[in-house]
C-alpha cells in the first residue's frame, strides 16, 4: 500500500474508533496547547486511566499556561503527587514559566522551538505540533514503534532500530490531519496492536501488515538481550 493510502486508511479507522479523552478536541477541532501538552507529558508515565483525574484536576486548578506559571511549586508537586518523576512536575512548572515570560503565555507552534521548553523533548515536540497545531510531524512512542515495527516487520532489535522505525514512521505522515493521525497510531497501538495477541481482524493496515502475513506480529518488536 501507497503511504497516502495507509493514511487514509488509518484516519478513516480513527473516524469510527477514536476514544473521547479529558484532552481531545471535538472532532475537527485542534485542542488547546495547554491541554495537550499537559496531558502529553502526565501520559509519558502514567496509563491514560490514571491520568484522567489528575488531568481534570488540574485544568480547574490552573485553566491556562500563565496560572501555572503564577502557582507555588510546592503546589504545583502537591497536585502531581500520585503521578510519580517530581523531576517532571519541576519541568513542567519551569516550562509554564518560560511560556509564560518569554512567549506571551502562548505556547510555540512548531517543533524546533517546543523542543527548546523545559522538559520537551522529541516526543512532547512532535505531539504538541501534530496535535494542537496540526503541524506535520512525525510522533515516535513505543505505541508507534511497535505499529511500525509489525507494518513493515522489522526484525532488528530495539533500542538500536529505534531511528529506522521513526524514518518508516515518517514515510507515512501526512499533511492533512496530522494530528488526527499521530492520535490515530497511538489509539491504534493502544487496543489494537496491542503486545499479546494484537487483534489483527480490528485493524485498518491488516492487508498491508508484513508481520502479520509472516505470522511474526506477537514477536515484533524485537528487544536487545540485556
Ligand atoms: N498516549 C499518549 N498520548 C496519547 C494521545 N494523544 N492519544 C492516544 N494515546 C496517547
Amino acid at each position: 500500500m501507497e503511504p497516502a493510502e495507509l493514511a487514509r486508511s488509518m484516519l478513516g479507522w480513527y473516524d469510527k474508533h477514536r476514544r473521547v479523552l479529558p484532552w481531545r478536541a471535538l472532532p475537527g477541532k485542534t485542542a488547546d496547547p495547554y491541554r495537550v501538552w499537559l496531558s502529553e507529558i502526565m501520559l509519558q508515565q502514567t496509563t491514560v486511566a490514571t491520568v484522567g483525574p489528575y488531568f481534570e484536576e488540574f485544568l480547574r486548578r490552573w485553566p491556562t499556561t500563565t496560572d501555572l506559571a503564577a502557582a507555588d511549586l510546592d503546589a504545583v508537586l502537591h497536585a502531581w503527587a500520585g503521578l510519580g518523576y517530581y523531576a517532571r512536575a519541576r519541568n513542567l512548572h519551569k516550562c509554564a514559566k518560560t511560556v509564560a515570560e518569554q512567549h506571551g503565555g502562548v505556547f510555540p507552534d512548531n517543533e524546533e522551538q517546543l523542543r527548546q521548553l523545559p522538559g520537551i523533548g522529541a516526543y512532547t515536540a512532535a505531539a504538541v505540533a501534530a496535535i494542537a497545531f496540526d503541524r506535520r510531524a512525525t510522533v515516535l512512542d513505543g505505541n508507534v514503534e511497535r505499529v511500525m515495527s509489525r507494518l513493515f516487520a522489522v526484525e532488528e532489535p530495539l533500542p538500536s532500530v529505534k531511528p529506522k522505525l521513526r524514518a518508516l514512521a515518517d514515510t507515512i505522515t501526512p499533511e492533512r490531519r496530522p494530528g488526527d493521525y499521530a492520535q490515530a497510531v497511538m489509539d491504534l497501538g493502544a487496543t489494537v496492536c496491542i503486545p499479546r495477541r494484537p487483534r489483527c481482524g480490528q485493524c485498518p493496515w491488516h492487508d498491508a501488515c508484513a508481520a502479520r502475513a509472516a505470522g511474526i506480529a506477537e514477536t515484533l518488536p524485537r528487544k536487545a538481550a540485556k
